[in-house]
């Protein structure tokens, strides 16, 4: 166990109340950072604060939080320094494009790719200094687009690309920027992504219902599947670990068995194969729901 005086270096983790933040908080901590860990309510901060892990007040859509955020950074009482920036925190807004509101596509832009890069902004000239990393937390929705996830997928796709640009730019520098990509990880992004898409489907026209009943159906049995046969936050968490401490990392980590595949087929995969296999998933999905 590290003592606090020990620990020398920061790490922040957006998004640490729950599932893949929380766990990574966690095993960060346990690693030997001192971790600041982003949360967005006083009764999460209680919770998970513990040795090595000082919750930080932090919605990453807040200008006054990020602010508060770079000053908590470079003022440090124990002069320890940025080491790395785990982007995690993130929404899913799952709907058919047709459904979908322009409010609920800027709600999922604003949180899951404007917040981050925000951060990222705010952050660098300190990540500059210390030669520090940024690991962002993509998915194989940022590799395959599926239907209903249209929103997701498209912001999850912006992630891979800032990713590489900003790699691209940073690697003379010594800054690394790092990709995470998860399949299936048990966490309450299903739950909370059930609600939205009920939310949602509540808007729908009787044509739309019609539409996308087997489509919606689907959507339910595989986000019921992710959570029942994911992967444990604490893997993930291993994996981001792994990508933090590596001296020299790899650009991308995938999580899971389906977090390879998913990364892997669209570069051996017709987009029409890959049409008609993701269509024939749902058929049997949407069945297994009927
Ligand atoms: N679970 C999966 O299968 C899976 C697969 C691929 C990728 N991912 C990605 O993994 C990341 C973490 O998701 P998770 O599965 O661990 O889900 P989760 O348990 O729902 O965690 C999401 C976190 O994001 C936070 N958050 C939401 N809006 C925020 C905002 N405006 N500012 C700051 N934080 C905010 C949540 O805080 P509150 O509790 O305050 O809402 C929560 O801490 C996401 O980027 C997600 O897209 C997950």
């Amino acid at each position: 166990m590290t003592s606090s005086h020990e620990r020398i270096h920061l790490a922040i983790v957006t998004g640490a109340s729950s599932g893949i933040g929380k766990a990574t908080a966690e095993r960060l901590a346990a690693d030997g950072f001192h971790v600041l860990a982003g949360v967005r309510k006083q009764s999460d901060a209680r919770t998970l604060a513990a040795p090595g892990i000082e919750p930080i007040i932090l919605d990453v859509t807040d200008a006054d939080h990020i602010r508060a955020l770079v000053n908590r950074v470079t003022h440090d009482p124990d002069g320890r320094t940025l080491r790395v920036l785990v982007n995690n925190a993130g929404v899913a807004v799952n709907a058919p494009i047709e459904v979908l509101s322009l409010e609920d596509w800027r709600f999922q832009f604003d949180v899951s790719l404007f917040g981050q890069v925000a951060l990222i902004r705010a952050l660098l000239p300190v990540l500059l200094s210390t030669r520090g990393r940024i690991v962002n937390v993509t998915s194989v929705g940022g590799r395959v687009a599926m239907a209903n996830f249209g929103a997701y997928s498209a912001v999850k796709f912006a992630m891979e690309a800032l990713s590489d640009s900003l790699r691209r730019e940073m690697e003379p520098f010594g800054v690394s920027v790092v990709k995470i990509t998860p399949g299936a990880v048990s966490t309450n992004l299903t739950e909370s992504g059930l609600a939205a898409a009920s939310r949602i489907a509540d808007t729908m026209t009787a044509d739309q219902r019609l539409r996308y009943d087997e489509l919606g159906r689907a959507f339910t049995a595989q986000a019921e599947g992710f959570a029942r046969d994911g992967v444990t936050p604490e893997r993930a968490a291993g994996v981001i670990s792994k990508a933090v401490a590596a001296r020299r990392p790899k650009t991308r980590y995938t999580i899971g068995r389906d977090g390879a595949m998913f990364t892997f087929m669209p570069r051996i995969v017709s987009d029409r194969m890959l049409d008609s296999m993701l269509r024939s998933q749902n058929k049997s999905l949407a069945k297994s729901k009927a």
